[in-house]
């Protein structure tokens, strides 16, 4: 798959490492019914913390970059990571930043209105406008973006998540990475696992498997914002818009995205008790760090799939580390313990 014809901002060190979950191996012993489980660190990079986001952040500031912009506008929840790493990634770049979050996420306390990523926004030189849950996020920044192309500024906007099709190439590229370094270590992988949120990073993958001539259904995510249903008809509209830049020709159906809406708990952002035991568990046999609203839950839902052997014995799994870790700070009251 050739990715060199699209605009590209370097931002990460790629490709990231593959590693295995030996401590875990070691603690959980026979409940994970002979499956070797690896991750894929994308949580490591060289600057803002890090996280999935900057795969997709080097495709959408290369077509902002191609595009003359000088100033780029996001939306997302008061805790939004991508959010966070946008305004890292602009300000790294030479961009100006502007982010419209909504208060989407029943939470007050200090920690979830001001810590965490919502502190480092403003660190970062974001300027930041709060919204209410309902708020058209979107429409607030499509309407910000004209009164500053109006004073002469070359804006460019994302979407939440930064999950438009030329976001989604991210993952489409991390695809290819993984088939590469699986050739390369003689790793047969049975799975790709994915938190799904605004349903980017699945979109991505599936399309990049596509692309490679290789089973969509090799990746899978865990819902943990829309239900399975809708999360499924967003990953499935996402993931071909994305294949229509890599394969014309080619086409995904519903049956080629497999997700699962088991551990998304009461919502978006509300803590689960697995989720926590989940965070706990890697922390405490890896020394690594899940998120609470992402990567916890869809962590959680691989070990409960694999506790319950959906997956033979011997079968290599792949979980991706999409980082999230300045969330911990939003959730004292329940991630201490
Ligand atoms: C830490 C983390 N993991 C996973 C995701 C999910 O990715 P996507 O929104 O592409 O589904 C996000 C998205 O916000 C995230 O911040």
């Amino acid at each position: 798959m050739d990715f060199t014809r699209f605009p590209r901002l370097p931002l990460l060190d790629l490709p990231s490492p593959i590693e295995p979950l030996d401590g875990l191996g070691r603690h959980l012993g026979g409940s994970l019914n002979g499956v070797r489980l690896f991750v894929k660190r994308d949580d490591l990079a060289r600057f803002g913390i890090g996280g999935n986001k900057l795969r997709k952040l080097e495709f959408l500031l290369g077509a902002a970059r191609a595009e003359g912009a000088d100033t780029v506008i996001t939306v997302g929840a008061i805790q939004s990571n991508h959010a966070r790493l946008t305004a890292a990634a602009a300000a790294r770049s030479g961009f100006a930043c502007e982010l419209f979050l909504t208060r989407s996420v029943p939470r007050s306390t200090d920690a979830y209105t001001r810590s965490g990523n919502r502190l480092l926004d403003d660190v970062f030189g974001a300027t930041v406008h709060e919204l209410p849950a309902e708020a058209d996020s979107l429409g607030h920044a499509e309407a910000r973006a004209e009164e500053l192309r109006a004073a002469g500024r070359r804006v460019y906007v994302f979407p939440s998540g930064g999950s438009s099709p030329v976001g989604c190439l991210g993952y489409a590229a991390c695809a290819a990475e993984i088939l590469v370094q699986a050739e390369a270590t003689s790793l047969d992988l049975a799975q790709i696992v994915v938190p799904n949120g605004s349903c980017g990073t699945h979109a991505g993958l599936a399309a990049g498997l596509r692309a490679s001539g290789r089973d969509p259904r090799l990746a899978k995510s865990y819902a943990v914002l829309e239900t399975a249903d809708r999360a499924r008809a967003i990953t499935l509209d996402k993931a071909n818009a994305t294949l229509s830049l890599l394969a014309p020709d080619a086409a995904l159906a519903a049956d080629d995205i497999l997700i699962d809406g088991a551990h998304r708990g009461s919502g978006y952002g509300i803590p689960t008790e697995e989720m926590l035991d989940a965070v706990r568990l890697l922390a405490r046999t890896e020394g690594l760090l899940l998120d609470p609203v992402y990567s916890g839950k869809a962590f959680a839902g691989l070990l409960h799939d694999v506790r319950a052997a959906r997956y033979p014995a011997g079968a290599a799994v792949l979980f991706v580390m999409t980082g999230g870790v300045p969330g911990l700070f939003a959730y004292p009251e329940v991630m201490a313990g």
